[in-house]
């Protein structure tokens, strides 16, 4: 289904995210929350439903805190459909990919969606921390319209937006992402090249890696460490329950990525956090990882 045809390429009102965890749900809630009819992708009815849930849990707090009045709740509810059948993805002018960070099942998202989505001109975008943009272009017929369009977690708080480019990304891609997120989504945009960590994790993992060795180390507490930064710097959060917040193997995944790259020393997973995520000791959504979360 395509939009009639226009000198300026038609707003985006439709849009896919495929994935419902905490990012995908979080970028689904935002598109929502500004007006568009958003389709929401999982792999099977039980994980469609969770991430329903925490979509639902995330309005609930936002009524509380007066963010959101009921009115806008129900609208928001009436935007969002959620499916398990990719093929859903249609009709949708943008598509942004929220799975978990690997590459294969990622490529593998990017060439479906190819096969699968209608317009020209519809964006597929990643919300990927840390994988090249053009590996994901090349696992499509379209390079020139896959970007990455990476939020940051919390997505309803948070107002950053990386973009980031591959050297295959059109300029009108770049120019409508970049409209999407400020003007339809009102978020702040950074521009990254598309280099493992882009400008954010590049600067944020050595840091939560440091931190995670000086405690591995016996140097200091998990608990001293993040009120030295929260206290000292003024930092909403210390970084080991931060690494919490993102999660632990997303964490682990991000610094894998920049290692490969680069390697370099300081984004080495330290020997504590792969042992974490073995053990399934993943941050809040596991219920414990430097912190018990579980009551
Ligand atoms: N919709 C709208 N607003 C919401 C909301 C929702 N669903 N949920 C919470 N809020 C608002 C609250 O109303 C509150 O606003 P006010 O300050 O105006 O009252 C604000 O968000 C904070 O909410 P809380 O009071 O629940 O929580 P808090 O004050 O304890 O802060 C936090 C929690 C926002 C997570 C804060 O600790 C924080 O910003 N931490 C740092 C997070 C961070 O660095 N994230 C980046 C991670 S890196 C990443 O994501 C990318 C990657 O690739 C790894």
């Amino acid at each position: 289904m395509t939009d009639t045809a226009t000198s300026a390429p038609p707003s985006i009102e439709r849009v896919g995210v495929i994935g419902c965890g905490q990012m995908g749900a979080g970028i689904a809630e935002v598109c929502a929350r500004a007006g568009m009819d958003v389709v929401v992708h999982e792999v099977d009815a039980a994980s469609a439903e969770r991430g329903r849930t925490r979509l639902l849990g995330s309005f609930d707090k936002a009524v509380a805190r007066n963010k959101m009045t009921e009115e806008e709740r129900e609208t928001t509810v009436s935007n969002l459909t959620f499916t398990t059948d990719l093929a859903d993805m249609a009709d949708r002018r943008m598509v942004i990919e929220a799975i978990i960070e690997d590459e294969a099942m990622k490529t593998d998202v990017f060439t479906r969606l190819d096969g699968i989505v209608t317009a020209d001109d519809a964006i597929l975008a990643s919300n990927t921390s840390s994988i090249p943009i053009m590996k994901l272009g090349i696992a499509t017929q379209r390079p020139e319209n896959v970007v990455g369009i990476h939020f940051f977690n919390p997505v309803p708080v948070l107002k950053l937006v990386e973009l980031v480019t591959s050297l295959m990304t059109s300029k009108e891609t770049v120019a409508r992402s970049e409209r999407f997120a400020e003007d339809a989504l009102s978020k702040v945009v950074i521009r990254s090249k598309d280099r493992a960590g882009f400008v954010v994790n590049a600067l944020l993992i050595p840091y939560i890696l440091s931190a995670i060795r000086m405690m591995e180390s016996g140097f200091a507490t998990a608990e001293d460490i993040d009120n030295g930064m929260v206290e000292g710097c003024n930092h909403p959060m210390g970084p080991l329950a931060l690494a919490d917040l993102i999660g632990l193997d997303t964490t682990a995944a991000v610094a894998e990525s920049m290692y490969s790259e680069f390697k370099e020393p300081l984004y080495a997973s330290p020997a504590m956090l792969s042992r974490m995520v073995e053990a399934g000791l993943l941050g809040r959504k596991t219920g414990r990882g430097f912190y018990d979360y579980s009551h």
